[in-house]
């Protein structure tokens, strides 16, 4: 069977949700989170005003930061009193499998909203399975903590400085949604068939592993190691390239120019005080690397994009790269959450069609090829 040029694949352009929750502004390289660009939010509002900010959205109704601020506190302890059972399903499996199977085990707890339960869940449940991967005992949460502080207490069982506070708060800011991606979609359609949301982020969790997604932090480290000094940049970046690899950490399929949240992140990583990384090694690579892509693909733009500073900022806040892809959806469950809200809203079941290429039945009534309205579900 041929999958003709032609026939339009991977959903490019087409709109599958109205929402207020977030806008990707490709051409011009924008990012407009909950009204506000991500440049002005990141440093400058906590990550729990931004989530109050969202669900107030996605639910209509208004939501304060404080109130979401002591109910993520009250969810990171409830989680953790359930962390034995948990994780008990997580045994054995690689930390981002194991993150899978922790947030599957997920579900109500008495007293809280759902959105809040899983939110509040996820540093928890990454913390934890980072500290039993070095046979560490986990750190119970601090109940009134904010949930950046506390996510870094928990990974390393002491207090974090106040910068590397600030810097992962605006990681989580910048990181909470953005538009229609892979993962958030995941937990639209998940949603839309009316599942609860613990279905919803499950799925969408599982979406974001992949390394053209939210897997894509690992790889950039790995990828900086294994240039290791100036002198390599050129021949490892056009290796890559000639074997037609991706350089991980470039290109986008909306973005036709640089991700904003590059440059956020970029200055989130300059406020700390040790990055234990070459930082000017890295931002020649970065420079190699945009050149030789536009050498590569004159016609396609292909930029940095927001995982080549999440890995250097991740690393540099001693967050080991198994544990990018949770730490990421510690930021995304924001998003994830209000966008499963919103769409349940809608009422509305998402369900796209498709290009049938394959061969018709000599008998059937159907048609033409590329009509599924015979389709039976
Ligand atoms: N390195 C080298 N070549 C690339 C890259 C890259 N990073 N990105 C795209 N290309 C190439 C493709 O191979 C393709 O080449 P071809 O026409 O010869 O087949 C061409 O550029 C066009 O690519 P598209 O198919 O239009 O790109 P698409 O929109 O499918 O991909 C994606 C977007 C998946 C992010 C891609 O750029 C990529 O794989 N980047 C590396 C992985 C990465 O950084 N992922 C994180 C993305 S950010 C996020 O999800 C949070």
């Amino acid at each position: 069977m041929t999958i003709h040029s032609r026939t339009p694949v991977g959903l490019d352009g087409v709109v599958a949700a109205a929402t207020a929750l977030s806008h990707v502004d490709g051409d011009h390289g924008e990012l407009v989170i909950a009204g506000a660009r991500v440049g002005d939010l990141a440093g400058r509002v906590a990550f729990e005003d931004l989530t109050a900010r969202l669900w107030s959205l996605a639910r209509g109704e208004n939501i304060g930061e404080t109130e979401v601020r002591q109910r993520l506190g009250v969810a990171r302890a409830r989680t953790f009193e359930r962390l034995p059972a948990i994780l008990s399903a997580a045994e054995g499996l690689p930390i981002v499998a194991a993150f899978r199977a922790g947030v599957a085990a997920l579900g109500p707890v008495m007293g809280l909203p759902d959105e809040t339960v899983l939110v509040g869940a996820m540093p928890v449940i990454a913390a934890a399975l980072v500290r039993r991967s070095r046979g560490e005992a986990p750190v119970a949460p601090h109940l009134t903590l904010g949930h950046a502080a506390d996510t870094l207490r928990m990974l390393r069982g002491r207090p974090a400085s106040e910068p590397e506070t600030r810097a992962l708060d605006a990681y989580l800011v910048t990181a909470s949604d953005h538009g229609m991606n892979a993962s958030t979609f995941t937990a639209r359609v998940v949603a839309s068939t009316q599942a609860d949301p613990f279905m919803a982020v499950t799925a969408a969790y599982c979406a974001l592993t992949g390394p053209l997604h939210g897997g894509a932090p690992g790889p950039v480290l790995d990828m900086l190691d294994a240039i290791g000094s100036r002198e390599n940049i050129a021949a490892w970046v056009n290796a890559a390239l000639e074997r037609k690899e991706r350089l991980m950490g470039f290109g986008h399929r909306i973005y036709r120019v640089r991700d904003p949240r590059a440059d956020v992140l970029r200055e989130a990583v300059a406020t700390l005080e040790r990055t234990g990384r070459d930082l000017g090694l890295a931002a020649e690579v970065e420079a190699y690397a945009r050149e030789a892509l536009k050498r590569a693909k004159p016609d396609r733009p292909l930029d940095t994009n927001v995982e080549f500073y999440t890995a250097i900022l991740l690393d540099a806040l001693g967050i080991p790269r198994e544990a990018f892809t949770p730490i990421f959806a510690t930021a995304r469950a924001a998003g994830w959450t209000a966008h499963a809200m919103e769409q349940q809203r809608t009422g509305r079941l998402l369900r796209p069609g498709s290009a049938y290429v394959g061969d018709m039945p000599a008998t059937s009534a159907a048609g033409r090829p590329g009509d599924e309205a015979k389709e039976p579900c």
